[in-house]
């Protein structure tokens, strides 16, 4: 991490780096507490010491700029402790979870109530089998079937609006309390 970054987390602010690569996989870790997370950061490393206590991480909620996140892009984040997706759908990413929408599900649940704007899909990345992070944020992973993300540990299968469609777990991704203050700018928490 660059002085000038640590000096900006200090802050709990993380601003732009001029770093462009992998555009597509992005990988945020925000300091838990009222952080804000700029969509031209690249790689953040988790700095454990700046962690708050659990007393404060309870409360905390972090701002995102989502400014500058193409369309077709995942970002991970960290809220709580807990990797965030973040997930710009495409419209045929979209459509393809209305489409899904009377399927036969294990968690039954409409696009419409997964995503509050439906081009943007916030969910906690923990498979809600047993916990583990599911493949799918970064270009190239195993997505499954559903062309959302597949858990590796057992093999649970999640679509594009993060419902579980095959494997053992038991219920759809769980979404994050979050706010869209403006068309740019979400608070997570
Ligand atoms: Fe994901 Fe078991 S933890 S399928």
């Amino acid at each position: 991490m660059t002085e000038q970054s640590s000096s900006h987390a200090t802050n709990k602010s993380v601003h732009n780096s001029n770093t462009t690569s992998a555009r597509r996989d992005f990988l945020y870790y925000a300091t838990a507490g009222a952080g804000t997370v700029a969509a031209g950061a690249a790689i953040w490393p988790l700095v454990n010491q700046m962690n708050p206590s659990a007393d404060v991480m309870a409360m905390s909620a972090i701002d995102v700029d989502l400014d500058g996140i193409e369309v077709g892009t995942r970002i991970t984040l960290s809220w709580q402790g807990k990797p965030v997706f973040i997930d710009r759908r495409t419209q045929e990413q979209i459509a393809l979870a209305r489409a899904d929408d009377a399927a036969d599900m294990i968690d039954p649940a409409p696009d419409a109530e997964r995503a509050e704007r439906p081009e943007w899909l916030i969910v906690i990345g923990i498979c809600t089998h047993l916990g583990c992070v599911p493949l799918g944020q970064k270009s190239g992973e195993q997505r499954g079937n559903w062309g959302g993300w597949f858990c590796a540990c057992h093999g649970s299968q999640y679509d594009t609006a993060g419902r579980i469609r095959r494997g053992p777990a038991p219920r759809n991704l769980d979404l994050p309390p979050y706010t869209f203050v403006t068309d740019t700018h979400l608070r997570i928490g």
